[in-house]
């Protein structure tokens, strides 16, 4: 039996989770709620919650999975992509319990993990299997022939879905991270209310930054009409947006799987907790002969339980990181 301590720590979750032979046994996440009020993510801010929270959160996930430290078999940390100094944080306290537990140090790719959490819990996909990875920093179209084999065959050219969502958010003045809010919204909402333009974009990689200026020029032009206009038609404005981004999603989807012939298709990252993509995801999976996949709604946003699964896998090959690894704010596979 072989036990995983994971920690995630690349953006504003301080996050920890037990992994015990590639079964989660806690997932601990304090989500930090200091940024609320500047609108995004405060990087300073972050790396000092991060200190802040690090030892209550690893010390709860040990735990609720009744689990001691000594128990533990290998420490994985989440060593890129992410915010510099929150990153340090993570690494910094995986290898201090490494060297302090004279156990292996594991360093695991957030977007790998986040394409990994797919295989946590009993329904799982068999690759090869099609990953479309959205959150706040990245949208992503993986081929993913094993755990470790990951290629990204599409990519955003500017913003990722995550970042369409949160701005749309703020132009209609919604708190960050405007997302969930706009997903919220939707559910009371037309999506055909407003039709906003879809990027022409060939091959299998994704713009949203002519989405953000069409919205913007949309409201600009409705509210100089009528000043309540975004309070009269939330709903539906926020229909309409969200219908449009899971569309441009969807359709690049549908062309990488009809590129491969791959017909398992999974969801990933933050984004993938959105109730109109993983009704779309369903929808066409039944029309297109796909077999579907997406998380569990912990497993969508940031979590340390993806990095355990990630870190499991990383085990078992025995690929263990220097005590010297660097984390880096941006890194490939
Ligand atoms: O994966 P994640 O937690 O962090 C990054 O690695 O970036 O993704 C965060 C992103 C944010 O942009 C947030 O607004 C978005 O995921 N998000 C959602 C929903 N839940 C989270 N976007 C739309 N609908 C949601 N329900
Ligand atoms: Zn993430």
């Amino acid at each position: 039996m072989s036990v995983i301590l994971a920690i995630e720590s690349s953006c504003d979750e301080t996050a920890a989770a037990i992994c015990r032979d590639g079964e989660i046994l806690s997932n601990i996440i304090a989500s930090q709620q200091i940024h609320t009020q500047y609108g995004g993510v405060v990087p300073e801010l972050a790396s000092r919650a991060h200190m802040q929270q690090i030892v209550p959160v690893v010390s709860q996930s040990l735990l609720e999975a009744a689990v001691p430290l000594t128990a533990v078999d290998a420490i994985a940390f989440t060593q890129a992509p992410g915010l510099i100094g929150a990153l340090f944080v993570g690494a910094q306290f995986a290898r201090s319990l490494s060297l302090a537990l004279d156990k292996p140090l594991i360093a695991v790719h957030h977007m790998q993990a986040h394409v990994l959490a797919n295989l946590i819990g009993a329904e799982k996909p068999a690759f090869p299997f099609l990953c479309l990875t959205v959150s706040g920093g990245h949208t992503q179209i993986v081929r993913c022939l094993s755990p470790y084999e990951l290629v990204v065959i599409g990519e955003t050219m500017d913003d990722a879905a995550g970042e369409a969502f949160d701005k749309s958010a703020k132009l209609l003045d919604l708190p960050y991270p405007g997302g969930p809010l706009i997903d919220q919204y939707a559910k009371q909402g037309n999506p055909k209310a407003f039709r906003f333009p879809e990027p022409q974009i060939p091959g299998l990689n994704f713009s949203f930054s002519g989405l953000k200026t069409a919205i913007l020029y949309f409201l600009q032009e409705n509210t100089a009409k009528d000043p309540a206009f975004v309070e009269k038609h939330k709903a539906d404005i926020c229909a309409s947006i969200q219908y449009r981004i899971v569309s441009i999603l969807m359709n690049k989807l549908k062309k990488a799987a009809v590129d491969t012939g791959i017909k398992t298709v999974c969801l990933a990252g933050g984004v993938s907790a959105n109730s109109g993509l993983r009704e779309a995801l369903q929808q066409t999976g039944a029309e297109m002969g796909w077999r579907t996949y997406y998380p569990a709604l912990q497993y969508c946003t940031d979590n340390a339980a993806m990095i355990a699964m990630t870190g499991w896998y990383k085990y078992l090959q025995q690929d263990f990181s220097p005590l010297d690894s660097v984390p880096t704010a941006r890194a490939g596979w």
